[in-house]
């Protein structure tokens, strides 16, 4: 009886925290595949821009994981509690150290220009690391600039970079060091960014509206009313999947159909572009202000269901504002943005 209770408790003793920490383990690797540390640690934490976690991490302490994210060494921008809780960051540091020593060390989600002649401002900015997740052309703060274009200035930047999680709490990006990241480079980079020109926050979606083969399509300009951009110029394309044709559309501007062509850009490091050539219903229209939203529908025939990727290539594009006037001739790029103007995917949301 004595044996058969002691024996049951030892179980207990041992299982308990087993569970516990194959929680933190769960739990760890959830949060590193939806927080950004894998851009700079890869997706396995593997290595890249910043050293290689995986495995490596069970031999730091937590006290010293934690203090490597709370006041990093180096580059290493800094996460507060806001963003990532002393919890979260021992789920991480045990999920961490379960991995496997990495067969070999990663590399940078985005190199360094290859080119000897590329912008000062372009280089410190893959160099401090802000390119692992800002890609090479700072696409997206140019977009989040864009919306608030007239409030854009060094010092707005600045504080938005150096003081990033008292502006973003729950943001994914952390605060870079004042020291660490000085002045006269973040000039450099601030420079480059808006040579490049700041890019007007535009989006699109196709819905199914009721009657059959009815859709709608929304354009939206994100931008803050009086303060973001403009975009003008600007031209639909709705790709008219397989076996359809085109029986009515409504909204201005509309074009006709035409055979387009669409580039689909997969922006995973390979360059890879997918080329389109399908026709398309065409819209123009002159200038969708900050804020602005312009709608449009039409209704397909043909038999069954439009495929769920039928409307994949389908764009929205805008010939101003210019981008890259200082840098017509920008080697290392990012091919999402076209030749002229702007560019984005209008995307299906059945
Ligand atoms: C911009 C790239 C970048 C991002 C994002 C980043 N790190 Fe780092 N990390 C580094 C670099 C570079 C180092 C090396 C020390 C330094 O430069 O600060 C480092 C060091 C570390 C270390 C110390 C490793 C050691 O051996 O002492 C830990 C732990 C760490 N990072 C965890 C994280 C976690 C967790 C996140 C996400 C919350 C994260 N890092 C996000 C670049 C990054
Ligand atoms: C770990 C990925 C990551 C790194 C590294 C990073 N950013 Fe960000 N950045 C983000 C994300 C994500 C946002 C959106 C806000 C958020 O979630 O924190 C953002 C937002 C911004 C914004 C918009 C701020 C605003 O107020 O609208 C600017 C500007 C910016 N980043 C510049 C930089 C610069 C400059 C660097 C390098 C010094 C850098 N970022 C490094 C991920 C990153």
């Amino acid at each position: 009886m004595r044996r058969l209770i002691l024996a049951g408790l030892l179980t207990a003793t041992v299982s308990v925290p087993a569970d516990a920490q194959e929680g933190r383990v769960q739990a760890g690797k959830a949060l590193w595949d939806s927080q950004m540390c894998s851009f700079c640690h890869g997706n396995y934490g593997e290595g890249g821009f910043g050293p290689e976690l995986a495995h490596r991490a069970s031999s730091l302490t937590l006290a010293q994981f934690t203090r490597a994210v709370r006041a990093p060494w180096g580059v290493m921008p800094q996460f507060g509690e806001s963003q990532l809780s002393d919890q979260n960051l021992a789920d991480m540091h045990a999920y961490l150290g379960s991995l496997p020593e990495p067969r070999r060390v990663g590399h940078w989600h985005w190199d360094l220009p290859p080119n000897d002649d590329a912008p000062v401002g372009q280089v410190l900015q893959v160099s401090f690391g802000c390119g692992q997740c800002h890609e090479p052309e700072l696409g997206m703060p140019r977009r989040q600039l864009g919306a608030i274009a007239r409030d854009t200035s060094f010092e707005y930047f600045a504080d938005a970079v150096w003081n990033h999680n008292e502006k973003y709490p729950k943001g994914r990006m952390g605060s870079f060091s004042r020291e660490r990241l000085p002045e006269v480079a973040l000039r450099e980079i601030y420079d480059f960014m808006m040579g490049l020109g700041l890019r007007v926050p535009m989006s699109g979606t196709i819905r199914p509206a009721t009657g059959e083969h009815s859709y709608t399509v929304q354009i939206a300009n994100t931008g803050t009313p009086g303060k973001g951009l403009d975009a003008e110029i600007v031209t639909v394309s709705i790709v008219v999947p397989d076996g359809f044709s085109v029986v009515s559309t409504e909204g201005e501007g509309y074009q006709g159909v035409r055979p387009a062509k669409a580039q689909m850009f997969y922006f995973d490091g390979s360059g890879r572009v997918r080329e389109w050539e399908a026709d398309a219903m065409i819209w123009k229209v002159p200038r969708i202000a900050a804020g602005g939203k312009q709608n449009f529908s039409f209704t397909l025939k043909g038999s069954g269901t439009p495929a769920a990727d039928g409307f994949e290539g389908s764009m929205l594009w805008w010939e101003k504002p210019l981008t890259r006037m200082e840098y017509p001739d920008l080697e290392y790029r990012d091919v999402r943005i076209p030749e002229v103007g702007d560019a984005n995917f209008i995307l299906f949301r059945p």
